[in-house]
């Protein structure tokens, strides 16, 4: 008895004393752990007579809670105390000058390439993609294009070393090989417009060996030129952001389409100056046709059941008539002053993509 009221007078004044966490746990372990003073006392028990072992028990266990007490009262007293100290001592100095992290900018291409789809996406269309080598199937002759077609050589064709199997395989001069790809996986209706690089053998200041295009496919029942022509006017006009912006249908060949259309829109040019807007002069912007019917059948559809309508449009282009860039070989150069001075900023972006 006399052993347990010292145990329990020194126990809880080392408790009371414990300056830090490390020292209490010490405390705790030599009290409570598994070799701890009370512990063993408590294992002692089984050897006492009934009489004692129920008072000796009691009083063991009294201890242990008021212990098992005090250390978390102390515990909670260090954690507070050491919190205290680093609010005092640890100071954040919000004056301190930070190190600026220069800031990139989006791409005028992908900026051009975004606010396509954002149109397209209105209107109803989901982007679709397709791979950059193709074979000759996909990129000509699923697209009415026959081996001795003379189209084949209009478009300046990287062909890439023979494969054993004979198939032939190219850098894709187009997007429209994505047409055929869509057909033969998916039932119309159908709604897609394909952002993708395409390769031609072709190097000015107008043309570059790789190049961007963004295709467009609907099919559907009872489909005409005035759907064509409704689409493509409103893409257009809020593409340019001009209500009034004046659209012509010239007729043109694509052998994957019939009849086919080349779409300009108006402009005005006065010396080396050009402004898009009502004026005397036209700009090609676009390819588009009603889906041949060899098309459909190439890809085991019905040209009697299903009608459409496809486009075509170089991203490049209309990056430089709407934002006024004059050398096409500059968004290949990666110069950062070029990139600084026509970039879109990335915060724009970000909150046109929230807000919508
Ligand atoms: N693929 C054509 C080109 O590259 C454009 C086009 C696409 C025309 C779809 C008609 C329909 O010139």
């Amino acid at each position: 008895m006399k052993n347990l009221s010292i145990l329990r007078e020194q126990t809880l004044k080392a408790i009371e004393d414990a300056a830090d966490l490390t020292v209490l746990e010490a405390i705790r372990v030599n009290a409570l752990g598994k070799q701890g003073e009370i512990s063993l006392l408590m294992k002692k028990l089984g050897t006492l007579d009934p009489q004692e072992r129920r008072e000796q028990g009691q009083h063991l266990n009294e201890l242990r809670i008021l212990v098992t007490e005090s250390l978390g009262r102390r515990k909670s007293i260090l954690e507070n105390q050491s919190l205290e100290e680093r609010l005092a001592t640890e100071k954040i100095d919000v004056t301190l000058p930070q190190c600026p992290q220069p800031l990139g900018t989006i791409h005028p291409l992908s900026q051009v390439m975004y606010e396509v789809i954002q149109i397209f996406k209105k209107l109803g269309f989901a982007v679709a993609e397709g791979p950059n080598i193709e074979d000759d199937e996909h990129n000509f002759t699923a697209l009415n294009v026959p081996l001795d077609h003379p189209a084949r050589l209009e478009q300046d064709t990287f062909y890439l070393p023979q494969s054993p199997n004979g198939i032939t395989m190219l850098l894709r001069t187009q997007t429209s090989p994505v047409q055929i790809r869509t057909l033969k996986t998916n039932k119309p209706p159908i709604r897609i417009i394909v952002p993708g690089r395409v390769f031609r053998s072709d190097s000015d200041a107008t043309h570059t060996p790789n190049f961007h295009q963004m295709e467009g496919l609907l099919i559907d029942k009872d489909i005409h030129m005035g759907h064509l022509k409704g689409c493509l006017i409103t893409f257009c006009k809020e593409f340019f952001g001009m209500d009034d912006l004046p659209v012509r249908f010239r007729p043109a060949f694509f052998p994957f389409t019939e009849p086919s259309v080349e779409i300009d829109i108006g402009c005005k040019r006065t010396g080396q100056d050009m402004k898009i807007g009502k004026g005397t002069d036209w700009l090609e912007i676009l390819g588009a046709g009603m889906v041949h019917p060899n098309v459909f059948r190439n890809c085991g559809l019905d040209p009697e059941e299903h009608q459409g309508f496809a486009f075509g449009m170089g991203l490049e282009r209309l990056a430089m008539l709407k934002y006024g860039m004059p050398d096409l070989r500059a968004f290949y150069e990666c110069d950062i002053r070029w990139l600084r001075h026509y970039g879109f900023s990335v915060f724009d972006a970000l909150s046109e993509e929230i807000l919508r």
